[in-house]
């Protein structure tokens, strides 16, 4: 398999999709659409629709009742990207190989752009809804849409990243707690990712908690990766600047536990991730190439 040949295509047809859902930019509020598409369409690796949609077929999952959940996963985490690059919080400037949306449009229009798309998420996914009214599943995904994005996910991670920044305050950072942040602000929606599909398809409970353990492991080699490549990275290929982790002073992965040991805990981590998804019997060829893929991305 060409993997990277397979992930091009299909974070092609994933844009296709995202174009479809996004609101025109028309009305008095004209300004936010121009934000909220801006920042969509700024481009992005389109990695937690695309776990979305493998995990869904993976299960056998055939209804169009995905698309609007793969849409409103990526409006969340963008959301989140535009709202992590704010002054007051990383205080980036560029994202996705572009300038920051609040760098363009102004700090409050970024919060509201950040806003927007979190809401206009839930607007989204709540169409499947009318798509398949009698589908239980559907009210089923919601509730792990939205409650790993908050703060039992995504915005409780965040907090305690911001807590982290040495200086402030006098929180003395820990293995436990630097996991914590990971599996909360980047784990949960990669988790939400993998368990929306799996509970769209009709997966059973058993399959759907594993689902969340992949995914788990998934996202923090993601993360770990991440903080990687904010020290080793080119920023003209990663499309945001390096070195904002130590601007911002924070405690990282790498920080703690140096740059070789997180380097070898990207290809662990990934590698039993593959392993707990060949208990599944499905055909993980994808998914699989694709986690060992990302234990080398260099974006
Ligand atoms: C960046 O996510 C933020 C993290 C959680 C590490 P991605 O690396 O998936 O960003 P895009 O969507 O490709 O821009
Ligand atoms: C971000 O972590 C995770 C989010 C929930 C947005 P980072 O702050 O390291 O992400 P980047 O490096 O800015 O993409
Ligand atoms: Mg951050
Ligand atoms: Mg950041
Ligand atoms: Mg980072």
């Amino acid at each position: 398999m060409d993997i990277e040949k397979e992930i091009a295509e299909r974070g092609e047809n994933i844009n296709l999709l995202l174009e479809s859902y996004l609101p025109e930019e028309v009305g008095y509020q004209k300004r936010i659409f121009e934000a909220m598409n801006y920042s969509m369409l700024a481009g992005g690796k389109r990695l937690r629709p695309m776990l979305m949609r493998e995990s869904y077929h993976l299960f056998g999952g055939s209804s169009q009742a995905i698309m609007p959940f793969m849409a409103a996963i990526e409006m969340i985490h963008t959301y989140s990207l535009v709202h992590d690059d704010l002054p007051a919080m990383d205080n980036d400037e560029f994202r996705r190989g572009k300038k920051t949306t609040h760098a363009v449009y102004g700090e409050a229009m970024g919060i509201l752009a950040g806003d927007g798309l979190l809401n206009f998420a839930y607007e989204t996914a709540a169409t499947a809804f009318e798509m398949e009214p009698e589908n239980p599943a559907i009210g089923k995904a919601l509730l792990v849409l939205t409650k790993k994005a908050g703060v039992y996910g995504m915005v409780g991670g965040q907090v305690v990243d911001v807590e982290g920044e040495k200086n402030l305050d006098d929180v003395e950072m820990t293995r436990e707690r630097l996991d914590f942040i990971y599996r909360l602000k980047t784990g949960a929606l990669i988790e939400s990712s993998m368990m929306i599909g799996a509970i769209l398809a009709g997966a059973s409970e058993e399959d759907v908690d594993k689902m969340e353990q992949i995914a788990a492991k998934v996202g923090l080699a993601f993360q770990i990766q991440d903080d990687i490549l904010d020290v080793i990275g080119n920023q003209e290929e990663l499309g945001k600047p390096i070195g904002s982790d130590e601007k911002n002073n924070k405690v990282t992965y790498v920080t703690f536990e140096g740059l070789e040991k997180a380097k070898e805990d990207v290809a662990r981590l990934s590698q039993e991730a593959v392993q707990l998804l060949e208990s599944i019997d499905a055909d993980t060829e994808f998914l699989k190439e694709l986690i060992l893929y990302l234990i080398h991305r260099t974006k």
